[in-house]
This record gives structure tokens, C-alpha cells and sequence, in this order.
């Protein structure tokens, strides 16, 4: 424990989104499928997803960024919540640091606005940026999930609806997994990150995903379940 609580706050450049407030309400809603897990958050950032499933009774947390104030930030707020003996944060770039390894439950807030990357004032330049369509992580994630899942076991991550659902689904049925949209809201897009919104992916969805009215706008945002498909199967 600290004496002054300090560690406790991360730093402003990884304090949670409202991305992260859907992930952390949709852990919330069911904390039976979350004890006892063994769990991964891949992009951990300040580490309270991590604190989250903690405090729901997850047996083992592991975390992974990029970033090491992430790594830092998220160790001492999982320490100073007295769940250092069950969690492991790891710095490396995506599956990297768990290769061969599988779990009952992965959650990612993964960085994927549709932009190539900027600076985003407060931000690192790893917080958001997704690369032209946004998919830069989210398609090696998607890819290696089949490879890191438990038997029955589930990811749970946020998912912008300007980047494709339909996209993520055709990748993951080519592993025997598929996606359901548990919850859906929007996300209010700054005029400066609207600014930097890759021209194509604005022009092809405002008005579906992307809702403006005069300086404001709103995006879809999905927090989505992948599990393996009704037929069971899961590609090696
Ligand atoms: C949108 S933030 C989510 C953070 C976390 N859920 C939270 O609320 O604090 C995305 C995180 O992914 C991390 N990240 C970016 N690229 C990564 C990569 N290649 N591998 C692992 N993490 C990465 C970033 O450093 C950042 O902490």
C-alpha cells in the first residue's frame, strides 16, 4: 500500500474512456461468468478492466500493453488493491507476451479509430490509433483469439461500428467463432479526432454509424461477445 494513495491515479494519458466504462458495465452485468476465470486485457492501459475482474473474483489476471507507464500504472493499481499475488502485467506487442498460453475470458478496449497516427493532445499515439480503416489491431487480435481461448471460453471487447462488424464476423468464422453484440451506445468524437478520422471510413458511414449534428457528433460503439460458434468447432 501506498501512504498517500498516489498510485492509484494513473497518469492523465491513460485515464478510462468511455469505451472502457461500456467494457467495465458489461463485465459488471455478469459477474458469475467472471469468477473463478483465469483472464487476459490485452492494451491493459491504466488497468482498471484488470481491477474490474478482479474485484468480480477472477482467479488470474494477466495484462498486456505497449506502453511502460501502462505496464507501471496498471501493476501498482492491481498492488495497491491487494491483487498483486494474482496478476501479471506484461510489456509486449499483441499475442507477443502469452504465446501459447489459453484463457477463460480475454477483454480489449483495443485502439482502433479509424485514423493513421497522430498526436491526440493528452494521449499517447498508441491510445486510439486504429491505421486507415481502424483495423490495424483489431484484425491480428481477432486472428489470434481462436489460439488463446479456453474451451468455452470468451472474449468481451469494445468494437466501433465504422470499422465493420461484419468484418470482424468473417474473420472469426474463419476460426469457429462468431460475434453477438451485447450492448450497444454511442460515443461522443471530439472535433479534433473527427478531424483526423481517415476521410474514406467518414464519408462511407456518416449518416449509419456516425451521427453529426453541426459541430457534434456521436459514433456506435458495440461492446461485443466472441465465443465459438454453435457448431463447436475451433480451428488448430
Ligand atoms: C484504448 S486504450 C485502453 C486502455 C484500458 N482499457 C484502460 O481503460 O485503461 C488501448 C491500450 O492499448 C495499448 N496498445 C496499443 N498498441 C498495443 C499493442 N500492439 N499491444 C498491446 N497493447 C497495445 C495502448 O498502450 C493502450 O493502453
Amino acid at each position: 500500500m501506498t501512504d498517500c494513495g498516489e498510485s492509484l491515479l494513473a497518469p492523465s494519458a491513460l485515464r478510462p474512456s468511455e469505451y472502457t466504462a461500456a467494457l467495465v458495465h458489461a463485465l459488471h452485468l455478469e459477474p458469475e461468468r467472471v469468477r473463478g476465470a483465469n483472464v487476459l486485457e490485452m492494451g491493459s492501459g491504466s488497468g482498471v478492466v484488470l481491477a474490474v475482474l478482479a474485484g468480480l473474483g477472477a482467479a488470474s489476471l494477466c495484462g498486456i500493453d505497449v506502453e511502460d507507464d501502462a505496464v507501471l500504472a496498471g501493476s501498482l493499481l492491481l498492488r495497491d488493491l491487494g491483487h498483486e499475488a494474482r496478476c501479471q502485467i506484461h510489456k509486449g506487442d499483441m499475442w507477443q507476451p502469452v504465446k501459447g498460453r489459453r484463457f477463460d475470458l480475454i477483454a480489449a478496449n483495443l485502439p482502433h479509430f479509424a485514423m493513421e497516427d497522430h498526436e491526440v493532445p493528452g494521449r499517447h499515439t498508441t491510445w486510439s490509433a486504429g491505421g486507415p480503416n481502424g483495423r490495424r489491431l483489431l484484425d491480428p487480435f481477432l486472428r489470434g483469439l481462436h489460439g488463446h481461448l479456453e474451451d468455452g471460453g470468451r472474449a468481451i471487447l469494445t468494437h466501433n461500428g465504422f470499422v465493420g462488424l461484419e468484418a470482424s464476423r468473417t474473420i472469426l468464422a474463419g476460426f469457429g467463432l462468431s460475434l453477438h453484440v451485447t450492448k450497444s451506445v454511442f460515443v461522443p468524437i471530439g472535433p479534433e479526432k473527427l478531424g483526423l478520422m481517415s476521410p474514406a471510413v467518414l464519408a462511407a458511414e456518416e449518416g449509419t454509424s456516425i451521427h453529426r449534428y453541426g459541430p457534434y457528433a456521436f459514433a456506435d460503439m458495440h461492446v461485443v461477445e466472441v465465443t465459438a460458434d454453435a457448431r463447436g468447432t475451433r480451428a488448430c
